[in-house]
């Protein structure tokens, strides 16, 4: 019998298509089931608390439900606070999102990096930890942006920002010390590569932005490699709630690839 077990991608909102695409791009006949916490988004403003609890939960009934051979947790926030609950909880391989701070300390030639992550992940110890592993000696400026995840997610169902708001956003990482000479800057949050375009007109064209997306991706591959696919399947979103923000997006999904919708 065909394994028809699929990849299971998770996010709070749609963060997570930027991971998902080049994973799919790499293992084209692999099945997919995108999750969006709809109803807990967004997690970026949640305490630690709340997601710690919510995140392994929800997994936990996702894998019941669509019984995945592999769990990517595309979500910065859900990976650097919940993954070992996550990993604890279930028999599932689970693959997280690390913020690219090693990656941009290699590439960084002024030694002056930005992360650029949600509130909830830029606080984290676990981001601290990474900077003082691998960026011992840059200089790490972290900065925490409700207002660009919010602007990813209407930008994703057809409303892009203007370049000005999203300087606006990122004000807050450009006014701290030695800010002006940030070369490189780490997309530490799953929504932020939707804007890559606009974020590379807004600082000018003078800094590079990086992300895990095609780490992730070659991580998915290699931990499924010699696994059977099944012939062709839809790709399946799936919310935790419907709303009126879900509704806009069924257009941007398909271009995903994930043509049927469902409600958890
Ligand atoms: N996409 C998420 C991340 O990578 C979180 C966005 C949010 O819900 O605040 O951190």
């Amino acid at each position: 019998m065909t394994d028809r077990r699929p990849i299971l991608f998770f996010d709070s909102g749609m963060g997570g298509l930027s991971v998902l695409a080049p994973t799919a791009k790499l293992l084209p006949r692999a099945p997919l089931v995108y999750v969006a916490d709809s109803a807990g988004f967004p997690y970026g403003t949640r305490s630690e608390a709340e997601i710690a609890a919510r995140v392994p939960a929800l997994l936990g009934r996702l894998a019941e439900r669509y019984d995945p051979r592999l769990i990517v947790i595309a979500c910065n926030t859900a990976s650097t606070i919940a993954l070992q609950h996550v990993r604890a909880a279930l028999d599932v391989p689970i693959v997280g999102t690390v913020p690219a701070i090693k990656p941009a300390a290699e590439l960084s030639r002024t030694r002056v990096i930005g992360v650029l992550g949600t509130e909830a992940t830029v606080r984290q110890p676990y981001v601290a930890d990474l900077a003082a592993r691998f960026a011992g000696d840059c200089t790490v400026i972290r900065h925490g942006s409700a207002e660009l995840v919010e602007l990813a997610e209407a930008a994703l169902g057809g409303a892009r920002p203007s370049i000005a708001s999203v300087r606006d956003a990122l004000a807050g990482l450009m006014a701290q010390d030695r800010a002006g000479e940030i070369d490189v800057i780490v997309n530490a949050c799953t929504h932020f590569p939707l804007l890559e375009d606009e974020l590379v007109s807004a600082t000018d064209g003078k800094i590079r932005f990086i992300d895990g997306g095609a780490g992730i991706a070659r991580r998915v591959a290699y931990l499924t490699e010699g696994q059977e696919w099944p012939a062709a399947l839809p790709g399946r979103a799936v919310f935790t709630e419907r709303n009126a923000r879900t509704e806009s997006l069924a257009a941007a999904l398909a271009r995903f690839g994930l043509n049927e919708i469902e409600t958890l």
